[in-house]
């Protein structure tokens, strides 16, 4: 490390030494786990071909209802969807749920109305509840956006151009990246976990086979409930994913014809010149 010099330099350098001593001494403490996940390096994600992915990729409306529930009935205990209103519940190009159905499920989340301060039902227009107690996990409306699970090569990024930034593939490695070692540290519990930066999460393993009944028979296995719930925090991080396709593609169909008309025009233009007679 290039900081050993700088330690011995007076005043300036006070500051930083013991900053960059820290990772050292951390590491030095955990002994073979830092050794094992050469914890700093990024850990490897797998790759997923997800419904959504490429130029002509679309939500499949399924996944994100089997999402939204394994959201509902076990990671909303920790974690909240604050900047996700009820009512996109029904959008289209999200989990598609029938009205009647949107509002049922606002209805059963409380909210302290923000005029009368007194607590009622959701409606639609509010939004999925914060949860940002004590303990409890990071809001994860826009996790799938915030976590990149591909890099490089010698970060150039060119891996994130053919594969997407890897966010549900991260949220699908943390999930499924348990192996259920624990240890005690300063007071909390962490779990062994080989897609965390550090190695260890404070979030227990959340996900045990069969957690949730899915309606449509599906199997639940963790793998196919981390699958499930990645893809709809993908839907909550990028709702209007479709929309943006959509007109992406039209603008390109647009450009392809703009440019043939321009060649021919020039090509027609130009004929009479290129050979020698004069254009009426
Ligand atoms: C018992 C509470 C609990 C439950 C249930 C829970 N989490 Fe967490 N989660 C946490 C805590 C606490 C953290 C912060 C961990 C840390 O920073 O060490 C966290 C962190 C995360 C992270 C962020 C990792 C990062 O890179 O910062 C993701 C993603 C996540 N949880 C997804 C989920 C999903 C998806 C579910 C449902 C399948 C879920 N969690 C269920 C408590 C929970």
């Amino acid at each position: 490390m290039a900081e050993a010099p700088a330690a011995a330099t007076p005043a300036p350098a006070e500051t930083e030494a013991p900053a960059a001593a820290e990772p050292e001494h951390a590491a030095a403490a955990e002994g073979e786990h830092a050794a094992a996940g050469a914890s700093h390096a990024a850990p490897h994600i797998e790759d997923i071909s997800f419904s959504f992915e490429g130029p002509f990729g679309s939500f499949d409306q399924f996944q994100l209802q089997r999402g939204l529930q394994v959201y509902t009935e076990v990671c909303s205990a920790c974690h909240g969807l604050r900047y996700v209103p009820l009512r996109t519940l029904g959008d289209p190009g999200g989990p598609g749920l029938p009205e009647d159905q949107v509002r049922a499920y606002a209805a059963n989340l409380d909210i302290t109305d923000a005029e009368t301060g007194e607590d009622r039902p959701r409606v639609p227009t509010d939004h999925f509840p914060t949860n940002l107690a004590e303990g409890m996990g990071p809001d994860l409306s826009l996790m799938a956006k915030a976590r990149a699970g591909f890099h490089g090569p010698y970060g150039t990024g060119i891996t994130q151009f053919f594969r997407g930034i890897g966010g549900p593939e991260y949220i699908h490695a943390i999930l499924t990246g348990y192996n259920g070692e624990t240890k005690e540290e300063a007071g909390s519990t962490f779990y062994h976990n080989a897609a965390f930066s550090t190695g260890w999460i404070k979030m227990p393993q959340p996900l045990t086979d069969g957690q949730v009944t899915y309606e449509d028979g599906t199997e639940a296995s963790v793998d196919q409930m981390a699958r499930d719930v990645s893809a709809f925090l993908m839907w909550t991080a990028e709702p209007k994913m479709m929309d943006r396709k959509q007109v992406g593609m039209v603008s390109v169909l647009f450009l392809i014809v703009l440019a043939s008309l321009l060649y021919l025009t020039n090509k027609k233009l130009w004929w009479p010149i290129k050979h020698g007679r004069k254009a009426h």
